[in-house]
């Protein structure tokens, strides 16, 4: 795999999208605040919001614990679909037709809301709108998509049954064509919702990390700087909140996903969404991308691979399957370019979890579970939690309901805490290495002395970083990520970088740091 140089926001490999733009920083806050609404996180649901909210003449700020757009937003591969990852057949099964039919109109409602905002914000982020064909994986029957077509006609989509999809040199079979997709370029769409917000009066801060939130009719955000935000409302959109210990991530997994991009001759594959339906399944997509010369040429994102974080050690492996799947396909391909990898957040019954934090707190909102399809559900996010805080009834509230109970997902409920609960036994497990003089530089490693389990990491230069490897959430024993240099909570997904620093909760605070160099 081709060497990329190292990045420092959420994964060590830079994606596509964090290459050719630097999300932009704020600084950080320095003095109380008092708001209409603060919004922790400001990646595309926390912007979302916080851009509606503005829009409706609220005062908001917005906290990010990095740069803005930094989180799992800059590493994503991009598809605006209503095609739902989890497929209607499943939606409808789960939680009934008028449910899928609802879900239907939310994400079309999505991608509608983002075209508006880049035309009336006149933002330049390559927004397209495009056709998506779901096309059957090796080995699954066409009745598959019989059903499907079946399911997402009934939720009202105008879904058409094509003898295959449009790439001359790979025949998929027999495809289901979603008119009205979208792409962008996901950084540039942030960094303009960033700015038409600050030009509405909105107030970013970045660096900001926010350590507690305590609900009530005055609520109120505590942060690691020392500055607080009272504000009549709170949105936790920091893709996995951590004011919620535990009920909320029993109900979702951590899962990591794996992109590579690589140039493709024009017209070799039109321009389009594309999705197998394996599982784990593929996802592509094209993106003119400028070379060093200026020139722009067009690079397939292919992606797939997913397992869940913290639970396969395998990740240069799956880079190198991706690429030889799609060079099976596409052998026009060039040398990859790109690969990194992210995060996604599965619920157990497909649907996000938007709204009031089911546990405590009047007036404290999350937004989770956001699966493959984040960008539209944090836009769906920005439009059901700006009409709930202003008091609006919104159709979508009860799909998305943090509370929701769905009985009918009970086996997958159960499979997910059973992986969750079987790695408490890495407790009793030996360290990976026996000792430190083992680790090359650049890489971690488990190491076992005495009870404890020490999670080392050796830097560039060789100088030694000892971290506890407990898991600050809820004591799971953390992973070395030797792809993105991390540190991965197997249990609930929090995630740490090489330094020990956390990058995304439920954990909010660093690993416990035992020996610096
Ligand atoms: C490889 C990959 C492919 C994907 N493909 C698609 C796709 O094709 N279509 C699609 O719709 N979705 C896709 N997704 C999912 C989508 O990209 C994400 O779900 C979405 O970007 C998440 O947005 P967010 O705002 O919820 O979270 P983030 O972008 O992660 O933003 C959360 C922010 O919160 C900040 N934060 C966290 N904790 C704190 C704290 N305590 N205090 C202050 N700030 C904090 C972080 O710094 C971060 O900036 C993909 C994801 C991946 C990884
Ligand atoms: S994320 Fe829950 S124990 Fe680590």
């Amino acid at each position: 795999m081709a060497t990329q140089t190292r990045n420092h926001d959420s994964g060590g490999n830079p994606s596509l999208w964090g290459a050719s733009v630097k999300p932009p920083v704020y600084p950080g806050l320095d003095e109380d605040v008092h708001v209409d609404v603060c919004v922790v996180g400001g990646g595309i649901a926390g912007l979302s919001t916080a851009y509606l909210l503005t829009a409706e003449g609220r005062s908001v700020a917005v906290l990010d614990a990095g740069a803005i757009g930094g989180g799992q937003t800059s590493r994503t591969s991009a598809h605006l679909s209503n095609a739902i990852d989890d497929r209607y057949a499943e939606i409808q099964r789960l939680h009934g037709e008028d449910a899928a039919r609802l879900a239907a109109e939310s994400h079309t409602a999505a991608i509608d809301r983002i075209e508006s905002i880049v035309q009336e914000e006149r933002i330049t982020c390559e927004f397209a709108r495009v056709d998506g064909y779901l096309f059957l994986a090796p080995g699954q029957r066409e009745e598959e998509l019989e059903r499907e077509l079946s399911a997402a006609t009934s939720a009202g989509l105008d879904v058409q049954r094509v003898p295959r999809a449009p790439i001359p040199a790979f025949d998929t079979g027999p495809s289901l064509r979603f008119p009205g997709q979208g792409q962008f370029h996901p950084l540039k769409y942030v960094t303009g919702l960033a700015r038409a917000i600050v030009r509405r009066g909105g107030q970013l801060f970045s660096r900001t990390h926010a350590t507690r939130v305590h609900g009530g009719k005055e609520a109120r955000v505590e942060t690691s700087r020392g500055p607080v935000v009272d504000a009549g409302s709170v949105v936790v959109a920091t893709n996995v909140p951590f004011n919620d210990r535990v009920a909320i991530h029993t109900k979702q997994a951590a899962y990591l996903t794996y992109v590579i991009a690589a140039p493709i001759p024009g017209g070799s594959v039109p321009t389009a969404l594309y999705w197998d339906t394996g599982d784990p399944y593929h996802y592509l997509r094209l993106q003119k991308n400028g070379n060093r010369r200026g020139s722009k040429r067009e690079l397939l994102l292919v992606g797939g691979e997913d397992h869940r974080t913290g639970q396969a050690g395998d990740s240069e492996e799956r880079f190198l399957r991706l690429e030889s799947w799609a060079r099976e396909r596409f052998p026009e391909l060039g040398p990859v370019e790109f690969h990194w990898s992210g995060q996604v957040m599965e619920p157990v019954d497909g649907l996000a979890y938007i709204g009031r934090n089911p546990l405590d707190d009047d007036n404290v909102y999350i937004v989770t579970g956001d699966s493959g399809q984040g960008l539209t559900h944090g836009t769906i996010a920005g439009i059901l939690l700006t009409d709930q805080i202003l008091g609006r009834v919104n159709p979508w509230s009860t799909l998305y309901s943090p509370s929701r109970k769905s009985l009918r997902a009970a086996a997958a409920y159960a499979q997910e805490n059973a992986k969750t609960i079987a790695q408490y036994a890495d407790w009793l497990t030996a360290g990976d290495l026996e000792d430190t003089g083992q680790i090359p530089n650049g890489r971690g490693a488990l190491v076992r002395r005495g009870l404890r389990k020490i999670a080392v990491y050796r830097d560039e230069r060789g100088a030694l970083h000892e971290f506890s490897a407990t898991c600050p959430h809820l004591g799971c024993i953390v992973q070395w990520n030797d792809s993105e240099r991390t540190w991965d909570c197997p249990c609930h997904g929090s995630r740490f970088r090489s330094s020990g620093r956390v990058i995304v909760g439920p954990a909010n605070r660093d690993l416990t740091q035992l020996k610096a160099p």
